[in-house]
């Protein structure tokens, strides 16, 4: 089925119309404080599948189930160990993902084959009016094509989804622009399978038992068995080279200077530095939260200006500064340059 994709301002009557589309078991693109998502009744077989198509997401990569209140949490989930319930009580609503064990009315196709689903209560008005207007939890996975950057605008949604879904809520930019940190809770010790605002040392403000997964830092292969299947596929890559440079700023415009001004060689640099060399380049803030805000854009900005290959300044890996590293990591393929 194709579209004609409209892009909808968050008002009520729009709210109420793509709560009709969901209850018609079709998809839908809509804003959260993370990154957008594309949604549609968790619970449906049919609906689920919509989002795989369109995604063109492989079946065994599961999603998050939305929910708009902590009840919702007992339509979906058998068990809440009690160490979930006070993380719950700490950052929901908000960047946050648990996986917890399902109930059997979370369907297989939704939870990727697994026994375990992951939940978020999302920090975002319009977000939490659709689910509340729609009755049931959403899943959603971020709105981009499989393998793409997450869209951070619904105009990066519709570059991606065009034709395929009939509406996009537009909420404007995404206050967080980086995907929600990911956990497990297991026997009193929190696993962290991808970062994300919640970070690391927030959590270890909770409990001493922190462990983060190694597929955090390192390349997975795509036969291994790993704690959270997103993290085996290529992720958040645009179609340049993109390589990690590990430097000051002094030996970073030394290096660029090899590139003369080769247009199809860019740099993404910090919007502090002060650039001494010819390439043309991007800047994508200077703290780890504007970094985080401004890194999918970018990554899709320089395929929009046909870079071929692009030399990123390594950002700071503290805080919310680690999702940005893991994403860009995901980005390079691993690639990392020390100079
Ligand atoms: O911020 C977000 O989390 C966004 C917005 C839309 O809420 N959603 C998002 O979904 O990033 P997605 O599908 O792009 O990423 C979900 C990640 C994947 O890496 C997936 O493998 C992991 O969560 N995941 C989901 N359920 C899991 C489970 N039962 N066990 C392990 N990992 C799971
Ligand atoms: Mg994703």
């Amino acid at each position: 089925m194709s579209y004609d994709t409209k892009i909808l301002k968050p008002t009520p009557v729009n709210i109420m119309e793509a709560a009709n589309w969901l209850q018609k078991g079709e998809v839908i693109g809509f804003p959260t404080e993370t990154v957008y998502g594309l949604a549609a009744n968790a619970l449906s077989v049919e609906a689920v599948r919509k989002i795989f198509q369109a995604k063109e997401r492989p079946e065994d990569n599961p999603l998050i189930i939305h929910i708009s209140n902590i009840h919702m949490l007992s339509q979906i989930i058998s068990v809440v160990p009690p160490l979930a319930y006070k993380l719950a009580q700490k950052f929901w609503p908000g960047p946050f993902t648990m996986i917890l064990p399902k109930k059997d009315a979370v369907p297989s196709i939704t939870s990727g084959g697994l026994s375990t689903v992951g939940v978020r209560f999302p920090a975002h008005e319009t977000a939490i009016s659709i689910i509340e207007a729609a009755g049931f939890p959403l899943a959603a996975p971020s709105a981009n094509l499989s393998g793409a950057p997450s869209p951070t605008t619904a105009s990066h949604v519709w570059q991606d989804m065009n034709g395929k879904i009939p509406v996009i809520i537009d909420g404007g930019p995404c206050k967080i622009g980086l995907e929600s940190t990911v956990v497990s809770v297991i026997d009193d010790v929190i696993h962290v399978l991808r970062p994300g605002a919640i970070s690391v040392e927030d959590l270890c403000n909770i409990t001493d038992h922190v462990e983060m997964d190694t597929s955090i830092l390192n390349p997975i292969h795509s036969d291994a068995a790993v704690s959270s299947p997103g993290m085996k596929y290529r992720h958040y890559s645009p179609k340049a080279k993109i390589i990690i440079v590990e430097s000051d700023l002094e030996k970073f415009s030394a290096f660029m200077r090899q590139f003369d001004n080769k247009k199809n060689v860019w740099a993404m640099v910090f919007d502090s530095d002060t650039v001494d060399f010819p390439c043309p380049y991007l800047t994508y803030g200077s703290q780890p939260k504007d970094q985080a805000r401004a890194l999918f854009g970018c990554l899709r900005k320089l395929d929009d200006l046909g870079a071929e290959t692009a030399y990123v300044r390594s950002p700071e890996k503290g805080g919310v500064g680690l999702a940005v590293y893991n994403r860009l990591l995901r980005a390079a393929g691993f690639e990392v340059i020390h100079l």
